[in-house]
């Protein structure tokens, strides 16, 4: 097979510049320049500013409305797994396209002048303002697993060293935490906390039990996955720290979801996912690690030149991969910051307890999520006595399109609902009165 000589010649250059100009592909967008919002994006904005965060905003039909409209949802499928990972609005997705777009034009862009000169500074201190940490604590990663592998294979840990976890922490997390075990001879003590607590001190009384000379490490999750459980996490650092014990927190629930700042919590890390509750791109998280303690942590991915350096950006040496996908999280803070955190907070659990207490007399129900402020927020989960949770599941699917979590956990069998800010109280009534005919 013979090749086409690779010389092009003026005209076809020409021709080339002509027909990418007809499509628009060049100098649309000036790099790093800020992304065009779209109108709906600007018509969301002045209302959160003039409306304080009060009831009438967690309750005017008309302002969730707007907010859906942002987004492009399957018209006859309702999803209430937004614990898995949510939609992102039309503004996320075309700033990712944008990019995409770009970086394809002009590769050696991608790199140099906006991923690593520029944006990707500039993303990091946004985050970090949102996050409530100095951006020199907060490494960009892509999920919430990467996050906290990073941390728990980096430590230097001995034989007989001993981690505290919870029955109701991550799975993925806990098999890191097995591996360790087989390989380093770490000793985990996986600490049962109870479905439905009286209170939080409650559970903070467990791990106070639960220390002894050789704990160095704790993990635990911020909002559990199984039941939206929230947990009391300064109470349990605090107690950690009295004892030189150092807590890494699991928020893959709780960031952008309940209103906190990483630092009022006193962990020394913590991991989350922001295609979760912030609405960003699929493959995209943190990871945030204390300032002073960063050097003690070795990267899961080696980084030159200093794997020991307390610079955080040793975290971030993933070799390619979709840059537009991180840099894309910008608009999604820009919408999560328009709403505001505390409102949004207040909407999801004013959902949460929408459907709740509708089905919380239903025959056979068993709810098992407090509906006490402190303990929950948006996600809760609950059983049907006499039903399998893998049927309820499988007829809300496949009979009323409406997508849960089929919850196999020890401790907890049932159907998790996890409702967004795109949801509608239309949507909630059909999940409800479709519980009811499953019931009946
Ligand atoms: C508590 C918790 N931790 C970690 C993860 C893992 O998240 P990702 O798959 O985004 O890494 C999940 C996923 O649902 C989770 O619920």
């Amino acid at each position: 097979m013979r090749f086409k000589s690779r010389s092009t010649s003026n005209k076809e250059i020409k021709e080339r510049r002509k027909f990418i100009k007809q499509l628009g592909l060049i100098s649309a967008i000036p790099f790093a320049a800020p992304i065009i919002k779209t109108n709906w994006f600007e018509s969301i904005g002045p209302y959160t500013i003039n409306a304080s965060h009060n009831k009438r905003t967690v309750q005017d039909e008309s302002y969730w409305e707007n907010i859906r409209k942002g987004f492009v949802l399957h018209p006859e499928i309702i999803n209430l797994n937004n614990g898995s990972t949510c939609s992102h609005s039309i503004d996320v997705q075309n700033e990712l396209s944008q990019y995409d777009r770009k970086f394809n034009e002009i590769p050696h862009y991608m790199r140099k002048t906006v991923y690593e000169a520029y944006a990707k500074d500039e993303l990091r201190k946004k985050l970090a303002n949102l996050a409530g940490c100095s951006p020199e604590e907060l490494a960009i990663c892509r999920n919430t697993t990467e996050a906290l592998e990073t941390v728990i294979f980096g430590l230097n840990l001995e034989k007989g060293d001993e981690i505290i976890t919870t029955q109701l922490d991550y799975p993925t997390m806990l098999n890191t935490l097995y591996q360790r075990e087989k390989r380093d001879g770490i000793v985990l003590n996986k600490i049962n906390i109870p479905i439905l607590p009286k209170s939080t001190d409650e559970i903070v009384e467990l791990f106070s039990k639960a220390i002894s000379k050789r704990t160095k490490i704790i993990l635990i999750s911020h909002m559990t996955y199984v039941t939206g459980q929230i947990l009391p996490v300064k109470e349990i650092c605090d107690l950690a720290h009295q004892h030189g014990i150092d807590v890494i927190v699991d928020g893959a629930h709780s960031f952008a979801h309940i209103d906190f700042k990483i630092s009022d919590l006193h962990c020394d890390y913590f991991g989350t996912s922001l295609h979760k509750w912030l609405c960003a791109p699929f493959g995209t998280g943190l990871l945030y690690v204390k300032n002073d303690i960063i050097k003690n942590i070795w990267p899961l991915f080696a980084a030159p030149p200093n794997f020991r350096s307390d610079n955080i950006r040793k975290f971030e040496y993933l070799g390619t991969r979709s840059f537009a996908t991180e840099l894309a999280i910008n608009s999604s803070i820009d919408l999560h910051n328009a709403i505001g955190p505390q409102t949004k907070e207040k909407r999801l659990r004013y959902l949460k307890n929408y459907w709740m207490e509708k089905i919380r007399n239903f025959a056979g129900v068993r709810l098992y999520t407090s509906s006490d402020e402190k303990q929950s927020c948006g996600i809760a989960s609950f059983s049907i006595d006499g039903f399998e949770y893998a049927a309820i599941h499988e007829q809300l699917l496949n009979k009323y399109n409406i997508y849960t979590l089929d919850l196999k956990h020890t401790s907890a069998q049932g159907i998790r609902v996890s409702p967004n800010i795109y949801t509608t109280l239309g949507e909630l009534d059909e999940f409800v009165n479709a519980i009811k005919e499953i019931t009946k």
